[in-house]
């Protein structure tokens, strides 16, 4: 695991989008996984910016969404495909057709949802680059604490906390769905990188859990020590709780270092 420590959020926003951007020049046809919530809105933007300059294009590209709330409509302006189009895709030239989100129309089984989902992703030649956030409890997608460290593609019942955490999005008296469908964390560990993104002060406690913590269910993101290719870039307030940080910047040093010297070389700690 690469952890990089920046001083606010603004530069972790600049970071992902130059791993993406380098993602982009050695595959442009590069598979990503995105990911919803506040943290990566700032990668999008960044993003949407490079586009827009014309320094990168998705065009063959294709995505797979993390996760989707179940029995909202798709058009619901709080399901995670219009977020999605709202903040990112709509304003890039990403073919639309191949942007996937986990959703299940209505009178689906959502059990079917899962397998399906999954034989899409193999059929597109696995994820390249899955971009993650992490809940306060520790979750990626929304796998929650105590999913299985194997799991695939499938529908999650969600915790109160993230229940509480979500609500601010909904306006009162509107449906909030408790149930949702989530890559699994053995769907999510098959990507080839993993770009976890995690700032403010209310996510030390998570990303210490995730990146010093025993490898645990009941931190899912904690899996990730498993992982051959994670890189965690932070904000100074998200990586406040760590122990190791003194090694962490020493790395990173090293490893821009040897960058400089051979190109794009990654040490993958
Ligand atoms: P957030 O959500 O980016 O809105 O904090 C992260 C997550 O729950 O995975």
């Amino acid at each position: 695991m690469e952890v990089i420590i920046f001083r606010d959020a603004a530069s972790v926003a600049d970071k992902g989008a130059e791993l993406v951007e380098e993602m982009l020049r050695a595959k442009p046809d590069a598979v990503f996984g995105f990911a919803t919530g506040t943290t990566p809105i700032e990668l999008y933007r960044r993003l949407i910016e490079r586009y827009r300059s014309g320094s990168l294009s998705f065009q063959r590209t294709r995505s797979f969404n993390l996760d989707e709330y179940l029995g909202l409509d798709a058009s619901s302006p709080n399901s995670y495909r219009s977020f999605m189009d709202r903040e990112f895709f709509d304003h890039v030239d990403i073919r639309k057709e191949n942007t996937h989100v986990p959703g299940c129309g209505s009178g689906e089984n959502p059990g079917q949802v899962g397998p399906r989902y999954e034989s899409l992703i193999r059929e597109a030649g696995g994820i390249d680059l899955q971009v993650l956030g992490i809940g306060h409890n520790g979750h990626v997608g929304f796998n929650e604490p105590s999913s299985s460290l194997r799991s695939r593609t499938r529908v999650k019942t969600l915790t109160r906390k993230t229940l509480e955490d979500n609500s601010r999005l909904f306006k009162s008296g509107e449906f909030q769905p408790r149930l949702a469908i989530t890559m699994g964390i053995a769907t999510i560990m098959d990507a080839r990188r993993i770009l976890l993104l995690a700032t403010g002060e209310h996510k030390a406690d998570a990303v210490a859990r995730a990146v010093e913590g025993p490898v645990t269910a009941m931190c899912p993101a904690s899996i990730l020590q498993m992982h051959e290719f994670t890189t965690v870039l932070l904000d100074e307030a998200a990586a406040a709780r760590l122990k190791h940080r003194e090694y962490y910047d020493l790395a990173h040093g090293e490893n821009e270092a040897l960058k400089d010297r051979f190109g794009a070389f990654y040490a993958r700690t």
